[in-house]
C-alpha cells in the first residue's frame, strides 16, 4: 500500500485554454468517495473488470459474489479476494453486508436482475445496455421511484474525467453552438457467441451502439433520429448500424460494429472550436481542443492526457456519492437520459429491422 500511486491524484492539471473553457469543471477523486460494499451478480466477463478495479482505485470494496454455478463463483471470489459468495443471486440481494448491487449478466437479464435488486432495498448499477428495451427500463425506473431506491446504468465512460472536461466546455458555451457530431464504436468481436445470438442480446448496437449513441445523447440531449441504416446477419442481429441524429441546428452520425476494429473516436464540432476524443472515446484517454476562428481557420490545438488505469471506479465513486447523498438517480447519468438512449435504440432497431 505504502507504493500506491492514486492515479486520479496524478493526472496532469488542464492546459490552457482548456481550462478557461472548462471552468467549473468538477473531477472528483474516486478514492475520496465515501467507502461502498459492493455485491456482484454474475461471474463473468466484465464482472472480473470490476472486481479488479473498484477495490484498486476507488473507496469502493468488492465483498460479495453470486453466480448460477457455484464453483464458478467459488474461484471468481478467491481470485479476488472476496468473502462472501452465495448460492443464489437473490441471496446476495438480501445480504446485509451488500450495501450495493452491480448487475453484470447480460442485458436480456439486467431487468430481472436489477429488479431483484430494488425490491430488497439494494441501490443497484445496471451494466449497459441497461435492458433490451425502453418498457424494460420504464419498469426498473417505476419500480426505484416506488421503492426509493437509487439506480444507475453502468455506462461507465460518462464519469471518466475527459468526458467530464468536454460537457462541461460545451454547457459553459465558449466555444458557441454544436455544429456537428460524431461517435464510432467498432470491435472485432464477431466471434464472441453472446453477441450474435438473438436469444443472448446478441448485435452490435445493445452491445457497442450504446456508447455511441449516449455519447450524442450527452451532448445533445434533445437529440432525435433522422435515419438509420444497418448489416444484418442471417439471424437477425446487426453486425453493423448506422444512425443519423438532428438537435436544432447540430447534426449528428452514431456508429457501431463488431466485424472490424475502428479508432472508436468520438467529436464534437462548434462554431468557434472542435472537441475530440481520438481513440478509444469510452475509456479513459486523451481529449484535444482546436479552437480556431478569425486569420486562423485551422486552429491551434492542445492536448490533455486523462489516461488512467481501470475506469470503473469512477462509476463506482458516483454510485457511492449519491447513495451516501440519499439520491434516487445520479445527474452525471440521469434516468431521463438512460431511458432517451433507450428510445433511440429501439427506434434504430425498428428502422433497420432489428426484433
Ligand atoms: N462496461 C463495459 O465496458 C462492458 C464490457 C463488456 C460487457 N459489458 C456488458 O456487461 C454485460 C455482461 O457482459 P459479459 O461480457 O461479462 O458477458 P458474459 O461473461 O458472457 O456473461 C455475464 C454473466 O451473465 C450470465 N449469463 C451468461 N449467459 C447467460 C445465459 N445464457 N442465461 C443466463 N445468464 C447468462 C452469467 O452469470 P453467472 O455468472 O451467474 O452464470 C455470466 O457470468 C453485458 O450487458 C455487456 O453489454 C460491459
Amino acid at each position: 500500500m505504502a507504493d500506491f500511486v492514486n492515479p486520479h491524484a496524478a493526472l496532469a492539471p488542464l492546459p490552457e485554454p482548456l481550462s478557461h473553457f472548462a471552468r467549473g469543471v468538477e473531477l472528483p477523486d474516486p478514492m475520496e468517495a465515501p467507502a461502498l460494499r459492493w455485491g456482484i451478480i454474475g461471474a463473468g466477463g466484465i464482472a472480473r473488470t470490476f472486481a479488479r478495479d473498484v477495490p484498486a482505485y476507488s473507496s469502493g470494496r468488492v465483498v460479495a459474489v453470486a453466480a448460477r454455478d457455484q464453483e464458478r463463483a467459488q474461484a471468481f471470489a478467491q481470485e479476488y479476494g472476496i468473502e462472501r459468495v452465495h448460492d443464489s443471486y437473490e441471496q446476495l440481494v438480501a445480504d446485509p453486508q451488500v450495501d450495493a448491487v452491480y448487475v453484470a449478466t447480460i442485458h436480456p437479464m439486467h431487468a430481472e436482475h436489477a429488479l431483484l435488486a430494488i425490491e430488497a432495498g439494494k441501490p443497484v448499477l445496471v451494466e449497459k445496455a441497461f435492458t433490451m428495451n425502453a418498457a424494460q427500463a420504464r419498469r426498473i425506473f417505476d419500480a426505484a421511484r416506488e421503492r426509493g431506491v437509487f439506480v444507475m446504468e453502468a455506462m461507465w465512460t460518462r464519469h471518466l474525467p475527459h468526458q467530464r472536461v468536454l460537457r462541461q466546455v460545451l454547457a459553459n458555451g465558449g466555444l458557441g453552438q454544436i455544429v456537428s457530431a460524431q461517435a464510432d464504436h467498432g470491435q472485432y468481436l464477431w466471434h464472441v457467441p453472446r453477441l450474435t445470438d438473438p436469444e443472448l442480446g446478441g448485435g452490435a448496437l445493445l452491445d457497442l451502439g450504446v456508447y455511441s449513441l449516449s455519447f450524442i445523447q450527452s451532448i445533445a440531449p434533445d437529440a432525435r433520429l433522422v435515419s438509420a441504416d444497418g448489416v444484418l446477419t442471417d439471424a437477425g442481429v446487426d453486425l453493423a448500424n448506422v444512425a443519423v441524429l438532428r438537435a436544432g441546428e447540430a447534426l449528428a452520425v452514431a456508429r457501431s460494429n463488431f466485424s472490424g476494429r475502428s479508432a472508436t473516436a468520438a467529436e464534437v464540432v462548434c462554431e468557434r472550436g472542435a472537441l475530440e476524443l481520438p481513440l478509444q472515446f469510452y475509456r479513459p484517454g486523451v481529449l484535444q481542443l482546436r479552437t480556431f476562428g478569425g486569420e486562423n481557420p485551422d486552429g491551434d490545438t492542445v492536448t490533455w492526457d486523462a489516461t488512467v488505469p481501470g475506469g470503473f471506479q469512477y462509476e463506482a465513486a458516483e454510485v457511492a456519492r449519491c447513495v451516501a447523498a440519499g439520491a434516487l438517480e445520479s445527474a452525471v447519468m440521469p434516468w431521463a437520459d438512460t431511458l432517451a438512449v433507450m428510445e433511440l435504440m429501439d427506434e434504430v432497431r425498428e428502422r433497420i429491422g432489428v426484433h
